[in-house]
């Protein structure tokens, strides 16, 4: 199975194609930021290092992030689509070399490209579902029934502490000095490809899937 990356800044969608990846494919989503809000809600020493970190917009050190994802490649499974990692080069090459001694690869990476003016609505907007992960936005994505989740009827609805203006300006400014370089990384690897990030969803599955071929 194909094993892809979705590479973009902050409220590109990331994580809004990744579910839609795991539900018509059945993909396996490794998201760091999930990974490491995990493992702040578990009250772990790990946990506790990062919360700090997260909150301003900056980046975890590569030692932990390469660490969680061996540990996830090595439980085995294919058809992984790595959301929100590499965001360094140190990360690219790790993933390269962890890869390549399960003996598999990286298929495409995905570019999803969006103007920067288009992500503090999205980031300010958006609260996810604390049981199934649902994404949604207070203007484009509203729930059915104020305060419960469309897909599973939870009540827990919750913000990001990094979702405001103050920490997206950092995480943007990451974005552009250490995970950018991976544009032109992948590009001489042959593996990137471009997707228009400012379409609907729905528009941006579609060009997804015209690059994964069929299901
Ligand atoms: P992480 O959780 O990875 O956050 P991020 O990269 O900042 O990305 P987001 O989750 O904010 O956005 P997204 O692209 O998934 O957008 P979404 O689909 O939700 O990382 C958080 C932090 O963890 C980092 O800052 C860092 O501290 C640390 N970290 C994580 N990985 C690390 C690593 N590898 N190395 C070091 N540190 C690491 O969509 C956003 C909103 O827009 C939603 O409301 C959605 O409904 C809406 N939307 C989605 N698509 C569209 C569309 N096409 N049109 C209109 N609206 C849309």
């Amino acid at each position: 199975m194909t094993n892809i990356i979705l590479l973009g800044p902050p409220g590109a969608g990331k994580g809004t194609q990744a579910r839609i990846l795991v539900e018509q494919r059945g993909m396996v989503q490794l998201s760091t930021g999930d990974m490491l809000r995990a493992a702040q809600s578990s009250g772990t020493e790990m946990g506790k290092k990062v919360t700090e970190v997260m909150a301003a917009g900056k980046l975890v050190t590569d030692e932990i992030v390469i660490g969680l994802i061996e540990e996830k490649l090595a439980e085995g499974g294919t058809g992984f689509i790595f959301d929100g990692f590499p965001r360094t080069l140190p990360q690219a090459d790790a993933l390269g070399a962890l890869l390549d001694k399960r003996g598999d690869k990286l298929d495409s990476v995905i570019e999803m490209k969006v103007d920067p003016e288009a992500l503090v609505d999205r980031i300010t907007g958006r609260f996810t579902c604390g049981q199934c992960g649902e994404v949604y936005h207070d203007r484009t994505k509203p729930t059915h029934n104020a305060g419960a989740c469309d897909v599973c009827g939870s009540t827990d609805l919750r913000r990001r502490a990094d979702d405001n203006e103050e920490s997206l300006r950092k995480r943007l400014f990451e974005y552009y000095q250490k995970t950018s370089p991976l544009i032109g990384y992948y590009y001489a690897k042959g593996t990137l490809r471009g997707v228009d990030g400012m379409a609907e969803p729905e528009a941006v599955s579609a060009q997804i899937a015209k690059i994964l071929g069929p299901a």
